[in-house]
Parts: C-alpha cells; structure tokens; sequence
C-alpha cells in the first residue's frame, strides 16, 4: 500500500524530524515558544516592512507568530503544499477559508455527509450570506459533476467520512473541479497526512483539525490549512479580519505532538484493524464501517487512495440505544470523550451526542443508528483495547 505516496522523495520520518531544524535557535534542542503578542520595530523602516509584508510572523501576534509558521511549515511539507497557515481550531480553519473564497451569488457542492460544524457552516452560516449550496452522495463522482453549476466555486470534500466511513474518490472528482477551473477543498483529520495525502491527487487546499492526530495527546486546540502561496495568503487576509489565529502555546504543543505523529498512526491504524476484525465476526454487532476491510463496499477504492486506513471506526450495536449506553459505562480504559485521535482509545454514541441538537429523522439522514458507536484508537497494546471492548460487549 505504499503507492498513493509514491511522489515524494523526502521520508516523512525526516520532514518530522529535520524540517524545521534550519529554523532552531542555537541555544537549544527542543524549538523556542515565541510567547509574545507583538515584536519589536528596530526603525521605522523595519515596521513599515513588518506591517506591510503578507504572512508576517514578526509583527503582531493576530497577524501570526514564529512557533505556529514552524508548525504549519512542517504539515505543508508532509502534504506537498507550498505554504501553511495554523488556526485557533478546524473550525476556524475552514470558516476562514470559506469566508476567504467565497462571496454571495457563489456556489458550493458539499458531500451529503461532512463533520457535523461544516455542514453547519455551509448550510446555516454561508447560506445567511447569499452563498448557495448541493449536497451530494459522495461514493458518486458523477452527482458532484452533475451539481457543479456556471456559479460553482468550491467543492468540499472529506474523506473517510464520519458515521459511515465513506471514501471520495480524490483523482475522480478533482479531474472534474479542474476542468471548471473550480477549488477543492478536503477535510484530511481522520485519515493524517500519514495515510493519505490529497494534494497527490490534485486536492488545492487540505485542512486539518491539529486538535486531533497532530497535536495526538487530547491537550490542545489547533487547526490547519495547507496549499499554494497564492490562495494561503488570500485566506490569511481574511483572517487579520476575523482572528482565529493559533496561539504560540497550542501551536508549540501540536509541534511537539507532531513529531512522534508517524509512530502514533501506525499503532493506531493496526489498532483500528485489529477492533474491526474482531467485532466483524462478534454476534452482538450488527454491522462493523472501516474501510481497511473488505467487507467496506470502497475498499479498494481505499487501498488505492490511502496507504493506511486510520484509527477510527464506527460500528452498529443491534441491541440499539441502550445497548450502546450499557456498552460505553461498561468499558474500563476505553474513555468516553468527543474528541479523537489521541494516544487514548475513546468512544461515543452519535445519537447520545448529537441527540440535543438533532431530530430522529435528521439522525436518520445522517445514518446515525440509534445503537452506533464511534470509537477512535488510541495507541493501547491491540490486545488489551479488543480484551476491554469484549468485556464491555459481554
Ligand atoms: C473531521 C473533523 N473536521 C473538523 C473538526 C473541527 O475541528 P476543531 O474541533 O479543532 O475545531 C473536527 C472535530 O471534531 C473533525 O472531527
């Protein structure tokens, strides 16, 4: 499976290691924290450049600070973009991005299934805006083509998908956008730059919540936007106006996280695997997604897009609602927090979480079963996560 990652020639334990070390200062191993809101003019010169220069790092802190552009420097290098930018979180690493590239009268095609604050976003935040919308069944490459309209400017993507773990064909869709000269957009979270990386096939920008497998220890809030020069400092002018920039603390903790991201993933991946094959055949499951098996109806799709197939899985209880309740108080390490990607395992029931702010019938659009569980690995030994979820199961 290690074909999807053919085109660079620099390994990715290096761009984690090295990448960065040119930007070291020389007193010490570990990168500094540029803890501060603002930096120093020597003349006035130099503060007509600082104010002046797109992407500064140097000037002010809402315009960026030197520990987030070392983070951001290192995904860019692991997508293969040519420029980064960190935020205060995903969320406010789309919306910007959204802000930035789209205006009234556009259009945008999403996938009927997206992280629950992006189709927010785009269906309640962008549409008050004037900015119209398709969704479309995203294991479809022709309902994106046969969506895009004269005024299309976007298309989201994210792939694997929660609940159902759905693939989008990446090289498909994006042959399609470029054709009409239209942005794809691609939520890459779940899968991490380790497993898949969409810009091989053709993806323009590629976010990422680092609250998740970047910054990988469930202690920071941090999102990323990775693509050309050009389009990174278009969003970045949006964002002097909105302000969702990454602290330095948040983003000097995702780039210690970072560094161990390679190692973190593959356990999780094998884990992930090993808790799907086991429930696959368990009689309490009615129905195991993750695409690394192949039983998933995109697995090959999958095999040929990822070169590994991620930490996350979800899986359908057929005793239902209580089922799920019962089986999440009966774990004893797995936690339950909505959160993943961390080195620890943790769960949630869809319909519990999104239970407040949904209807039943909107969960049902969302394939929500009543009895879904979400799980994430963590980087336990695989045989004690699966002695925990059985236990809990019994
Ligand atoms: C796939 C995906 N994208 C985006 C986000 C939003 O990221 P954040 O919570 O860092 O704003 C999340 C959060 O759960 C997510 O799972």
């Amino acid at each position: 499976m290690s074909e999807p990652h053919a085109k660079r020639n620099i390994s990715t334990t290096s761009i984690l290691l090295n990448a960065d070390r040119g930007m070291s200062d020389e007193f010490s191993a570990s990168p500094p924290l540029h803890q501060s809101s603002a930096g120093i003019a020597q003349d006035a010169d130099d503060f007509y450049d600082l104010a002046a220069t797109p992407m500064n790092d140097r000037f002010y802190a809402r315009y960026g600070n030197e520990t987030s552009s070392r983070l951001a420097k290192i995904i860019a290098e692991l997508e293969g973009g040519e420029a980064g930018m960190m935020f205060s979180s995903g969320v406010g690493a789309i919306s910007t991005a959204l802000m930035a590239l789209t205006r009234s009268g556009d259009h945008i095609v999403a996938q009927n299934s997206h992280y629950m604050g992006t189709t927010e976003l785009v269906t309640n935040v962008l549409a008050k805006f004037g900015v119209e919308f398709t969704t479309v069944d995203q294991t479809s490459v022709a309902a994106f083509e046969a969506a895009i309209r004269p005024n299309t400017v976007m298309i989201l993507l994210e792939t694997p998908v929660n609940p159902t773990m759905h693939i989008t064909d990446l090289a498909a869709v994006c042959d399609i956008a470029k054709t009409h000269g239209i942005i794809t957009f691609c939520d890459n979270t779940f899968a991490t730059p380790i497993n898949q990386r969409p810009m091989e096939f053709g993806v323009d920008i590629v976010m990422h919540s680092a609250t998740k497998y970047i910054g990988g220890h469930h202690d920071l809030l941090a999102g990323n936007l990775t693509s050309s020069k050009a389009l990174i400092e278009k969003i970045w002018d949006m964002s002097l106006n909105t302000g969702p920039i990454c602290a330095p603390f948040n983003a000097w903790l995702a780039l210690r996280g970072i560094r161990t991201m390679e190692l973190r993933v593959a356990r999780q991946n094998a884990n992930a695997m090993g808790v799907a094959e086991f429930l696959e055949d368990h009689p309490a499951i009615a129905q195991v997604y993750f695409p690394g098996l192949k039983s998933h109806p995109q697995h090959e799709l999958a095999t040929r897009q990822m070169s590994g197939f991620g930490g996350l899985l979800t899986f359908d209880l057929k005793g239902g609602y209580d089922a799920g309740t019962a089986f999440i108080e009966n774990l004893e390490t797995v936690q339950n927090a909505g959160s993943l990607g961390g080195v620890f395992s943790v769960v949630i029931q869809p319909a519990v979480m999104f239970g407040g702010r949904l209807s039943p019938e909107q969960l049902k659009e969302q394939g929500i079963a009543p009895g879904l569980i979400r799980l994430a690995c963590g980087i336990e030994n695989t045989a004690d996560l699966i002695a925990d979820i059985d236990q809990a199961l019994g």
